[in-house]
């Protein structure tokens, strides 16, 4: 070989080796361009968002940084990186993740001097999953089905002493309801029958701690808290005393979550002592609780205000009892499927949780709609906005509208972005358990005053209680019934 066609050679292998070196590092800068941390508000462009916030409110503002910095983007404040992944396409992690990855992380803290030091976020991670099963294990279709009777008991009698007509409080009324409901269901007899007041009482000093400040200062010595302090140590004597009681007379009957705790066994065959059986009802009865009254109070004012959705539901009423006469049971309520689709609407435009809040205990990626992917970093604060996530127009025609609709066999909206579309019970790794419970006790509820009452809207509709913890609608909801013959 001459030195000419060398050096042509070499010009050749030269020119080839660049190419390739220039197509390796021109796809990784497309990766690495592509794959990116989110982009950051910092303390600046925070001071813009303090009017819009005073003025709009918190959905306001979130819809104000997606529309600025897209899916997903990091609030960078005091050190704190608190990150968004906004629409269902970024939430599988959040919702999916295992514990070690990603978990509530210390958000949960304030429960501890709620339900005491024996459950929840009192004890390691294992023990507490142990204890969650418990608690899962009695929301099987079996264990509600045993339920129904006793429910429905009440719901009757709680009726029973409405008059022929009159004018009442309906959001006060529903509340009352759920608690002698859930007393009966989760606690039993006892609590229901000789000590319901004073529970009342007492398990209202306990619920009335979990507000705002006690969400980052739990332990701060106010009256509140004292109050909490004091309910939590005499709820636990009252429940540890029926433990004791049943243990003598053997166990009840009704297939209360109280003697299901009573019978649970950890895997390694201990049994769960008192004060833990006294923190799981108290911990489940406000799981349940708080919930429930803020989901049958939404229905209420959106049913009673849809005249459309209303004649619906009291048709599909008819129907029922045609086919049934006036029997309601576990299989007739399942029927229900557009009340079912009420509620499930009023839910998707008032999640009881709509803000989820995640700690990321490992680095992950993740990709949005618009094919961006973006590296979040351990130890970010994570924020999944139900409120927003509900109200995508790609996935909810019209989302601001009240269609129950949507959810009928025709339309499906809540598959049209997967299963984190709609998340009013969570989903995941930490959905709630409570949702076929909720779902058959707000049927009963509605299936029997509509059968028996006539019930119309006093109020103007209600706005949302923005300052409480769970975002109830705001003041009196005010009804008059009439007694149908
Ligand atoms: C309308 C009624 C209810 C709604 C909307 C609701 C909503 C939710 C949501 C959104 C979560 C997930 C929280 C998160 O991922 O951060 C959750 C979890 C939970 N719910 Fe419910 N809930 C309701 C009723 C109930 C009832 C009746 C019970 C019990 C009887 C219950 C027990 C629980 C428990 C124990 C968890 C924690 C699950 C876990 O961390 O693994 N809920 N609920």
């Amino acid at each position: 070989m001459d030195m000419t066609s060398s050096a042509v050679w070499f010009a050749i292998a030269l020119l080839f080796l660049s190419v390739v070196v220039t197509k390796i590092v021109s796809g990784r800068l497309i990766t690495s361009d592509r794959r990116r941390l989110p982009p950051v508000v910092n303390g600046l462009a925070m001071l813009v968002l303090v009017p819009i916030f005073i003025r709009n409110g918190r959905q306001a503002t979130i819809q104000y940084l997606h529309t600025k910095f897209g899916s997903v983007f990091t609030i960078s404040l005091f050190g704190l990186k608190l990150t968004f992944l906004i629409g269902p396409e970024v939430a599988d992690h959040f919702f999916q993740g295992l514990d070690s990855e990603i978990s509530y992380g210390k958000i949960y803290e304030f429960t501890v001097p709620m339900f005491g030091q024996a459950v929840g976020y009192g004890i390691d991670s294992t023990t507490q999953n142990e204890q969650m099963r418990f608690s899962s294990d009695s929301m099987t279709p079996l264990n509600l089905r045993r339920k129904v009777e006793p429910m429905l008991q009440e719901v009757k009698d709680y009726f029973s002493q409405w008059g022929e007509d009159g004018i009442v409080d309906l959001k006060h009324e529903l509340k009352h309801l759920l608690m002698l409901i859930s007393s009966r269901a989760l606690l039993g007899r006892e609590v229901r029958e000789e000590v319901f007041m004073e529970f009342c009482q007492l398990f209202s000093d306990i619920q009335g701690s979990a507000n705002m400040i006690n969400l980052l200062f739990p332990y701060v010595p106010i009256l509140t808290n004292r109050q909490r302090d004091r309910a939590r140590i005499k709820l636990i004597e009252i429940l540890s005393e029926i433990v004791r009681s049943r243990k003598l007379s053997g166990p009840v009957g009704d297939g209360d979550m109280l003697q299901k705790f009573m019978d649970s066994r950890y895997r390694d065959g201990r049994s769960t002592t008192e004060e833990e059986i006294a923190g799981l009802c108290i911990a489940i009865f406000f799981a349940a609780n708080h919930t429930c009254s803020h989901a049958i109070t939404w229905t209420a004012a959106y049913l009673l205000s849809h005249e459309d959705c209303l004649t619906t539901v009291v048709e599909e009423q008819k129907n029922i009892i045609r086919e049934n006469k006036d029997r309601i049971d576990y299989n007739i309520l399942s029927h229900m499927h557009f009340l079912h689709r009420c509620i499930k609407e009023a839910l998707r435009m008032h999640p009881p949780v709509p803000v989820f809040l995640r700690k990321a205990h490992m680095p992950f990626t993740v990709r949005t709609k618009q094919g961006d992917q973006y590296d979040i970093p351990k130890d970010h604060i994570l924020a999944s906005p139900t409120i927003l996530n509900h109200n995508m127009s790609y996935i909810y025609k019209n989302p601001q509208q009240y269609d129950p609709d949507r959810f009928g066999p025709e339309r499906k909206e809540d598959k049209i972005g997967g299963k984190f579309s709609y998340t009013s019970f969570g989903a995941g790794r930490h959905a709630c358990f409570g949702e076929a419970y909720a779902y058959m006790k707000f049927k009963m509820i509605w299936s029997y005053m509509l059968r028996n009452f006539e019930v119309k809207l006093l109020s103007s509709f209600p706005i949302e209680d923005s300052r409480k913890f769970v975002p109830e609608p705001q003041g009196k909801m005010m009804v008059s019934y009439k007694r149908l013959r």
